[in-house]
């Protein structure tokens, strides 16, 4: 019901100062709670499409209501309708954590509101930007010709890392556009069959093509096969197409692996190509020094993202994408409009607009520089390194149980999965019936993926809530389900 106009205060303005504060205090404890018994919880509603929207009120509010009602609502209607993906048991995609630091900093930046588009329009959050996109470079182990630029996702982080390479290809794009212009090559894109949509996404975007998106065969683990790709580049040259770029993944989506970045740099080296690393879940296993591998030939890349609300404790959203000289990236997008007199003459002020489409921008790094700071990187890497614990106690589970057997190498905090039949589709119905039935049970939920056509289960661990007893019990879980 909604309550009369006065009851939140007769002036125009905000609500009153005290009514904030007590439901600041209400709330703070509210989510105390929820973090800390959040394991008690159903994972997700279990409800059909529209489930929610049944619940709320379609005509738009025309008189105010007090903050009492609609918390009542929130808590009775869109809580239980979400999924919880901070539950413990929440083994899905990749497990992007929730952390407490983390939710304190987005409680700061939702206070302060502030636009990070340029230096002068808060330069704390300009500063804050370069000095934490400095510290994940030097723990990512560039060398200082990379420099960063927050986004939101890595798709779009992709988009523009491939916008540079399509304008470094070809001659003003950027003010000439590609319509029309005949004398332009068709470029190409290579990517393994393992990687992100993101990729075609971004050629969608960008003008390119869909079809221009060239997936190349992985091997037996998943990884691109360089072979097939100088094969795919070469007949692409034999036809009079252009190759652009290649897109590396260091962390697939399904199975985490990684494609031998090193052999590709080389290709892409010999035929003048892009080369864009996509190590966005992948990129934060750099933090740990006994898994330096993940890093090989970086150095050698045109431009790598990463998103930290994968696997560094970042709450979402996340993106940085790192640019050898970054100017490149600067002049294909810098147009500051002059009314908005942003200028700076002595070139001293970063304006991190410049970097990319968008014009207003959140203050995402005061979150990335709160969590990281009170974890450290040795407290990050010793979470990351209890995650791949558990990923391989859970492997080892499995490959005991005759009943199953493990899908695709584990090489991170995921695990793929299969319960065996002897006819293949029978087992993938079994596969993907059983995902099913334990995701509407609440009590854990896990993705199902495809690996050559084939279903399986997938696990993915992140969350710092997650223990060895969670993993132990969601195992039972699948075994009851099974
Ligand atoms: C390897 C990889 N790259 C890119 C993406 C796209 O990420 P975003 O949701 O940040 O666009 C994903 C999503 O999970 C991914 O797994």
């Amino acid at each position: 019901m909604e309550q009369p106009a006065h009851n939140l205060g007769s002036d125009l303005g905000d609500i009153p100062a005290d009514v904030f504060r007590k439901h600041l205090h209400q709330l703070a404890d509210w989510i105390a709670d929820y973090r800390e018994n959040i394991a008690q919880r159903p994972i997700a509603p279990n409800a059909k499409p529209g489930a929610v929207l049944a619940q709320l009120d379609a005509t738009p509010p025309e008189t105010g209501t007090s903050f009492d009602e609609i918390f009542s609502e929130i808590e009775r209607i869109i809580v239980p309708g979400v999924a919880h993906w901070a539950h413990p048991q929440f083994m899905s995609y990749f497990g992007c954590t929730t952390t407490s630091p983390g939710i304190l900093a987005e409680m700061i930046t939702a206070a302060m509101n502030v636009n990070a588009m340029t230096w002068r329009t808060s330069p704390a959050a300009t500063e804050l930007e370069t000095l934490v996109l400095d510290w994940l470079r030097q723990w990512l182990g560039f060398p200082d010709d990379f420099q960063g630029v927050l986004y939101d996702t890595a798709s779009i982080s992709t988009m523009h890392a491939l916008a540079v390479a399509r304008e470094e290809a070809s001659t003003s794009i950027r003010t000439l556009g590609l319509s029309g212009r005949t004398e332009l090559p068709i470029f190409r894109i290579y990517t393994s069959d393992q990687a992100h949509s993101s990729v075609e996404k971004a050629a969608i975007a960008l003008g390119l093509g869909e079809h221009n998106v060239r997936r190349i065969a992985s091997d037996a683990e998943f990884k691109m096969n360089v072979r097939a790709l100088r094969e795919a580049v070469n007949a692409d040259l034999r036809h009079g197409f252009k190759p652009l770029a290649v897109v590396a993944t260091v962390g697939t989506t399904s199975t985490a692996s990684v494609d031998p970045v090193r052999e590709i740099a080389v290709i892409c080296a010999e035929f003048q190509m892009w080369l864009h690393i996509d190590a966005a879940y992948g990129g934060g296993l750099a933090l740990l020094p006994e898994h330096q591998w993940v890093t090989d030939a970086w150095e050698e890349a045109d431009s790598l993202v990463i998103n930290p609300h994968k696997m560094l404790f970042v709450p979402f959203d996340f993106s940085a994408l790192y640019v050898r000289d970054i100017e490149r990236l600067r002049r294909l997008f810098t147009l500051a409009p002059e009314s908005l007199h942003l200028r700076d003459p002595a070139g001293a002020e970063i304006n991190y607009m410049d970097y990319g489409v968008q014009l207003g921008r959140r203050f995402r790094a005061l979150k990335a520089w709160v969590v990281w700071r009170t974890f450290g990187r040795a407290g990050m890497a010793a979470r990351i390194r209890e995650h791949l614990r558990l990923a391989q106690l859970f492997a080892h589970w499995i490959r005991e149980d005759p009943r199953f057997e493990i899908s695709a190498p584990v090489m991170m905090g995921v695990v793929c999965f299969r319960l065996k039949d002897s006819d293949d589709k029978a087992a993938d119905q079994k596969n993907s019936a059983t995902v099913a039935k334990i995701n509407a049970s609440g009590k854990a939920y896990l993705t199902q993926a495809k690996l050559r056509g084939r279903v399986v289960m997938r696990l993915g661990l992140g969350n710092v809530l997650t223990t060895e007893a969670h993993v132990q019990r969601v195992w039972e879980i699948i075994r009851e389900a099974v």
